[in-house]
């Protein structure tokens, strides 16, 4: 059996797990593919490292665009990371005829429709299940095997850093930073964890997911995006007393009124299997009408269980490349001529209910003021917690749960409450979802 060939872009981490496995598991994936599939070449800057790796296995080489022109290449991995050069390499690659595997969900979600629409004209493959929560089959998941369905909506832990940290802070009670820190150290947090910690890294997850779910084309500029790094442990500590736990959610939901896309922090009720979801793993559920709920959880990262992912597409790549194009999976789950434009709605359209934290004098008569203003606003309270004053002090928190109400009712009531008197400070506000049916 002639192998397919692959080059290799990229051999930190997850190009690495990606050669171990594959070299270890040769024999399962032969079978299950229908021919070997076989690293070729690996282009990296540091080719003492590519070196090692490789054990002297394959060509080596330092110029990765030398690998999407190359003629012995069928299919180029992208493992480089972000949209510069690595958006070069991938359009590089589909005009030369190559199928693509990339694990670059940033690429994707702010340059996925030029690049399907680029390797559509083409009639390549481009796969990308290591994209979205690593080693969890969850493009395959939504994109065939709910193919029956119309999907409500996904909400996911998306980003194992943000869950590691809120974990740790609900466990010891510790502080964003200090979190961070720790983090960092045992190498979860990037140095620069900016697109993790602020919900960049998991809004480019939920953009392709919602892709994929309602049909429509990739729109990471329209997703509203709330990272975790102003969060309070003290919030944790009050959510929990309510019954609830805080996670960095990714959230696409189709309304009647438009689609929803957004990631926040999000206060959800502890009894559901996904408010269980600890430490960095990742957990996405997903709301079908035929199927009800369905839930999946494994490792969003690491060398091996990314590797599972970016194998699992070589091995389609590799079954499907002789079929005619029309007759694959589409990469969208939707055929490309019936992908649809639904209105995005804007974070003021969207309805939740909401978490409100407010210092306020312990004086008669405060309690009502606020809730007279929730009621002009037309938003109902679900539950309200005042705490006692610590001693010494004549100020104390109090803690409202609403119900239901649109995102621009809860900002005017929150401008009033701020100018009462009565309140010291902002108003701490977090999103709420039962994620029920
Ligand atoms: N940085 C991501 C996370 C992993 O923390 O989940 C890669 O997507």
């Amino acid at each position: 059996m002639k192998p397919i060939n692959v080059g290799l872009l990229g051999i930190g981490t997850v190009g690495g797990g990606t050669f171990t496995v594959l070299q270890r598991n040769c024999e399962e994936i032969t079978r299950r593919a229908g021919r070997p599939i076989r690293i070729v070449v690996v282009a990296d800057k540091n080719l003492e490292l590519a070196k090692q790796v490789t054990g002297g296995a394959c060509r080596l080489t330092d110029d990765a665009f030398s690998v999407v022109t190359d003629p012995e290449v069928d299919i180029v991995i992208e493992l480089i990371g972000g949209y510069g050069v690595a958006r070069q390499l991938v359009m590089q690659a589909i005009e030369n005829g190559k199928h693509v595997v990339t694990a670059n969900k940033a690429l994707l979600a702010t340059h996925g429709n030029e690049i399907f629409k680029a390797a559509q004209d083409k009639g390549v493959m481009v796969g990308f299940e290591a994209a979205v929560a690593g080693g969890i089959p969850i493009i395959k998941a939504v994109r065939e095997g709910l193919t029956a369905n119309r999907i409500e909506w996904i909400a996911g832990i998306i980003n194992g850093t943000t869950n590691f940290i809120l974990s740790e802070m609900r466990d010891k009670g510790l502080s964003f930073d200090t979190v961070l820190k720790e983090a960092q150290r045992l190498g979860y947090a990037e140095a620069d964890p900016t697109f993790d910690i602020e919900g960049v890294d998991a809004a480019h997850k939920i953009t392709i997911l919602a892709s994929l779910a309602f049909g429509i084309p990739m729109q990471f500029d329209k997703a509203y995006i709330e990272g975790i790094s102003k969060l309070d442990a003290v919030d944790i500590k009050y959510a929990e007393q309510l019954g609830y736990r805080i996670k960095l959610l990714g959230i696409t939901r189709r309304t009647d009124e438009g689609v929803e896309l957004r990631v926040h922090p999000t206060l959800i009720p502890a009894r559901r299997l996904i408010a269980n979801v600890e430490g960095a793993m990742n957990a996405v559920l997903v709301q079908a009408d035929a199927v009800g709920a369905t839930l999946y959880y494994g490792k969003g990262a690491g060398a091996e269980p990314t590797a599972s992912a970016v194998i699992a597409d070589l091995v389609d790549i590799t079954r499907m490349h002789t079929a005619d194009p029309e007759n694959r999976v589409p990469h969208l789950a939707f055929q490309p001529d019936a992908m649809v434009e639904l209105p995005m709605l804007a974070m003021d359209d969207v309805t939740t209910s909401y978490y409100l934290r407010l210092r306020v004098a312990d004086k008669t008569g405060v309690l009502a003021d606020i809730t007279r203003i929730l009621a002009d606003e037309q938003i109902s309270i679900d539950a309200v917690i005042q705490k006692e004053p610590a001693d010494g002090e004549t100020e104390a928190d109090l803690i409202m749960l609403t119900h239901q109400t649109r995102e621009k009712c809860i900002k005017a009531a929150i401008v009033k409450i701020e100018a009462l008197g009565v309140v010291t400070g902002n108003v701490t506000k977090l999103r709420m979802e039962e994620l029920g049916k």
